[in-house]
């Protein structure tokens, strides 16, 4: 990790700056700030009518950061306003196969393995099968 012995010490998370987060009843945003930098952000899609207790959630952090914790600071964050503020059942998210760093991140959070979706991304001029997981409360 070199000099940056403990980047999270510095990191600050909270509402993405457009919107105030616990207002907007469909989409809940959150971005990791750095020294300033933005390098990570996590936002969630909440559902409506029948699908109005599902969140849709999806999370990056740059590259320069990752394996840092940031990634974990800010899924906790989505999952804090899921379950205690927004009182959500399920969230589910989609993940490309290989991706095993955020496979392991998200099972670590309680997401399970649901199913394959072949060929549904195109990355890099190949079709990739992306792996639906969910995380339904009190299971
Ligand atoms: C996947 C991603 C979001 C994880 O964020 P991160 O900040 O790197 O993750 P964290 O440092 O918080 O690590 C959380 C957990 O992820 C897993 N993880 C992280 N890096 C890993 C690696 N290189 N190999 C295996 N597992 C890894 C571990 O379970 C880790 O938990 P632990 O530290 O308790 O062991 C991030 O790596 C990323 O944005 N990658 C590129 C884009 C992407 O894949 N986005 C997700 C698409 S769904």
């Amino acid at each position: 990790m070199g000099h940056h012995a403990d980047p999270l010490d510095d990191v600050r998370t909270g509402p993405a700056p457009d919107g105030d987060s616990l207002s907007d009843t469909t989409f809940h945003a959150f971005v990791a700030e750095l020294h300033g930098e933005i390098v990570g952000a996590a936002g969630m899609h909440v559902g409506n009518r029948r699908r109005s207790r599902v969140g849709d959630v999806g999370l990056s952090v740059h590259d320069l950061w990752t394996g840092q914790g940031i990634g974990r600071a800010l899924m906790q964050a989505l999952l804090d306003v899921a379950d205690n503020y927004l009182g959500l059942k399920r969230l589910e998210l989609e993940v490309v196969t290989d991706n095993e760093a955020a496979i392991q991140l998200y099972e670590s959070l309680g997401f399970k393995r649901e199913g394959i979706k072949r060929s549904s991304m195109f990355r890099g001029g190949v079709f990739v099968d992306t792996l639906m997981m969910g995380r339904v409360r009190d299971d």
